[in-house]
């Protein structure tokens, strides 16, 4: 009988926290969830919340998910709690270890989560900051995982901006040994210090190219990948980053240089003819909402593999 077994290290604050034995557990376990064929319970365990940014998927598939593992969660909302009014993260993190067993936080510079963590003796995990959103990242594999059955031989192309998400992508594919191909416009490229830390970890050092051109990115891909071109944070880049985003869209032309049964994903939230086209959107190759679905179990299944 599958049990969650505890992850190594007391936080998840990047998709390089878990081991690629560890990854697969979780998704394992996540899959048990989704199947109903795991009773597992983090009863009386408490999972406190914090978001600097908005969040849908995220922050109601963290609540459910403690909620089906008979637990609870607390909210707290930056602008009404003493987070606001700038009280330091080490005493913040020190007082809210004392009431809650996990913390989710969601907020801006990498390095603020990695305070938390550092202040916060109970486990902290990435709900998404400027560098990462390894929680993504999980249902995203889990959800590749379900269309091909193992990672082997899937081209993963993500056209779109080399932050987060993307980063993510490539730090998870690094650790699966998967062919990952990023298209962005020139100044978008992901950040090196991810690239580096990914050819470091990569056997096949071919299998990550980072891409200007869309088209010779999605060529042959099993999935193509987007993301929003203007990430929270960034509302007054919004028209100048449309422009520099133009012909990053993924339509039907570009779906037609991929393999034929390619799947789409986007982390969501989407905007048409933006980044991908309705058509794309709604077209019957599309995973997006199995993907945001899977959100729920993998957070379920890592909450349980941290927590207990
Ligand atoms: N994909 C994602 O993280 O969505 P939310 O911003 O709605 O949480
Ligand atoms: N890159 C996007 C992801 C949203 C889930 C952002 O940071 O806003």
């Amino acid at each position: 009988m599958l049990k969650p077994i505890k992850l190594a290290k007391k936080d998840f604050l990047s998709s390089l926290d878990t081991s690629i034995e560890e990854f697969f557990h979780v998704l394992e376990i996540a899959k048990k969830f989704k199947n109903k064929d795991l009773d597992f319970e983090l009863k009386g365990k408490v999972l406190g919340l914090i978001f600097d940014k908005s969040s849908t998927r995220t922050r109601v598939s963290f609540q459910v998910a403690m909620s089906r593992l008979g637990g609870t969660t607390v909210d707290l909302n930056p602008t009404t709690s003493q987070i606001g009014r700038g009280e330091p993260i080490r005493d913040t993190a020190r007082v809210l270890s004392r009431y809650c067993d996990v913390l989710a936080i969601r907020t801006f510079k990498q390095s603020i989560l990695e305070e938390y963590a550092k202040w916060s003796s109970k486990p902290v995990i990435n709900a998404l900051t400027d560098l990462e959103h390894p929680c993504q990242a999980l249902a995203d594999f889990m959800t590749i995982q379900e269309e091909f059955f193992d990672f082997k031989n899937v081209i993963l192309t993500f056209i779109g901006d080399g932050n987060n998400v993307a980063n993510s992508l490539i730090l998870c594919g690094a650790l699966l040994g998967i062919e990952v191909r990023i298209a962005c416009p020139k100044g978008y490229e992901p950040n090196f210090s991810v690239i580096d830390k990914a050819y470091e970890i990569y056997e096949n050092k071919d299998f990550l190219q980072i891409l200007n051109d869309p088209y010779l990115a999605a060529e042959g891909a099993n999935v193509l990948y987007t993301d929003v071109w203007s990430s929270m944070g960034e509302e007054s880049q919004k028209e100048q980053k449309d422009k520099n985003f133009n012909g990053f869209t993924i339509d039907t032309n570009l779906v037609n240089v991929a393999d034929k049964d390619a799947i789409i994903l986007h982390c969501l939230p989407a905007y048409r003819d933006k980044e991908i086209t309705d058509a794309i959107f709604e077209s019957k190759n599309s995973r997006i909402f199995n993907q945001a679905e899977n959100r729920l179990h993998a957070q379920q299944a890592l909450l349980a593999c941290i927590t207990s």
